[in-house]
């Protein structure tokens, strides 16, 4: 499975994936079976369980579940840690859950993982005081920005974390804080790009026409990029740039990152824009799509003032966290050298602690320069950003 499956728009719907690989979706009945059975042992999977399972349309088991949480106990969120930490997550649970496993191997404390693809701030807040979610991790500022929007956060006050994240990748107010990030690059043509560098502003140059591939404008990755322009030029330039962007697709906005490198490949556009982890991905661990990366090379793009636009992988605490401090636990752990090299490594990402080597593939690409605009600016020109897209027809 590729990295972060769920955000590139699978509809997998919600899935709970504990320890022991159950899945709402497909084992309601023996959730509640097991619950029935070892009560103490289950009672945290149960309380998440039986509110998982009113959340979505199970109609058919809803009445059977629903007596099965009141009658069997609940953790409440007022109580103390106990051993457990509640991971509600964006990322795909295959990917994160090697760095769960040496979490409680380092520490003794279980991780219950709940994955989805969408819709995770809804569902804690609809939880509301109750909710089981102790962390959230997130792969874009824009759900990162959308959790503390629906008012399901608290700040994490960590003095590891403003010590370890710098500031431009953690919230003013503490809200969340950036893990790892992911830069917005281009998949060059091998053949037919001869210039080593780039700009997102020449990205609207006409001498780009028909010879750009990019996925939806209003996807959040294309979102964000968008959002840094506005928040650096303001509307009315970002608009003129998106609509020479525009002019110059090879094709309406389709597909996913990889996509673009495939359509690069296939001698329909030049230029195609990506995350920077797809093309390793495709390169080292992907042999169908290695050929979409051989026929491409990457640039490292930069604004006209320097410096190249980046997204986070984030992390937040939730609201109400039944086990706080094994959630700022975990935050802290992310942050620390091991996690982060695991990031680096397994998921091609650039870890936000110094000193952390990124992997040699994503080295190869040279020295990341990243755009110093704090993401918090960011994210406060997203919906900017997608109004545009709407206005110019980007997708159209
Ligand atoms: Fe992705």
């Amino acid at each position: 499975m590729p990295a972060d499956a769920f955000a590139e728009g699978s509809n997998l719907g919600i899935t709970l994936n504990y320890d022991t690989g159950i899945t709402l979706n497909r084992t309601v009945r023996d959730i509640a079976s097991r619950t029935l059975l070892y009560p103490l042992r289950y009672s945290v999977r149960h309380s998440i369980a039986c509110r998982s399972s009113l959340m979505i349309n199970f109609r058919v088991l809803a009445t059977s579940v629903a007596v099965l949480c009141l009658t069997l106990p609940v953790v409440s969120n007022a109580s103390a840690d106990n051993g457990e930490v509640n991971v509600y997550t964006y990322r795909e649970t295959k990917l994160i859950q090697p760095l769960f496993d040496a979490f409680t191997k380092d520490t003794g404390i279980k991780v219950n993982v709940v994955s989805a693809s969408s819709g995770l701030e809804q569902r804690i807040k609809a939880e509301g005081a109750n909710s089981p979610a102790d962390v959230l991790l997130t792969v874009d500022i824009g759900r990162i920005d959308e959790a503390v929007q629906a008012g399901v956060t608290q700040p994490i006050k960590s003095e590891l974390i403003e010590k370890i994240v710098p500031a431009q990748y953690r919230d003013p107010d503490g809200h969340w804080a950036g893990i790892s990030m992911r830069a917005r690059v281009i998949y060059a043509s091998k053949d037919r790009v001869k210039q080593d560098k780039i700009t997102y502003e020449e990205l609207a140059d006409p001498k780009w026409k028909g010879k750009i591939c990019i996925r939806s404008g209003q996807h959040i990755y294309n979102n964000a990029l968008f959002a840094a322009y506005t928040a650096k030029y303001g509307e009315a330039k970002a608009e003129e740039w998106l609509r020479g962007v525009k002019a110059n697709l090879a094709q309406k906005p389709s597909g996913g990152d990889r996509e673009a490198a495939r359509d690069v490949a296939a001698g329909k556009c030049d230029i195609g824009i990506g995350n920077t982890y797809y093309w390793a991905l495709m390169m080292n661990n992907d042999p169908d799509k290695k050929p979409w990366a051989e026929a491409t090379r990457v640039i490292l793009p930069t604004f006209e003032s320097g410096g190249t636009h980046v997204n986070l992988s984030g992390v937040l605490l939730a609201k109400h966290a039944p086990n706080k401090a094994n959630a700022v636990k975990l935050i802290e752990w992310l942050a620390g050298e091991k996690a982060q090299q695991m990031y680096a490594d397994q998921n091609y990402e650039y870890p936000v602690r110094a000193g952390v080597a990124v992997n040699p593939t994503i080295a190869g690409y040279g020295t990341l320069n990243a755009d110093s605009l704090p993401i918090a600016k960011i994210a406060a020109s997203r919906k900017t950003a997608a109004t545009l897209v709407d206005k110019v027809g980007f997708d159209n």
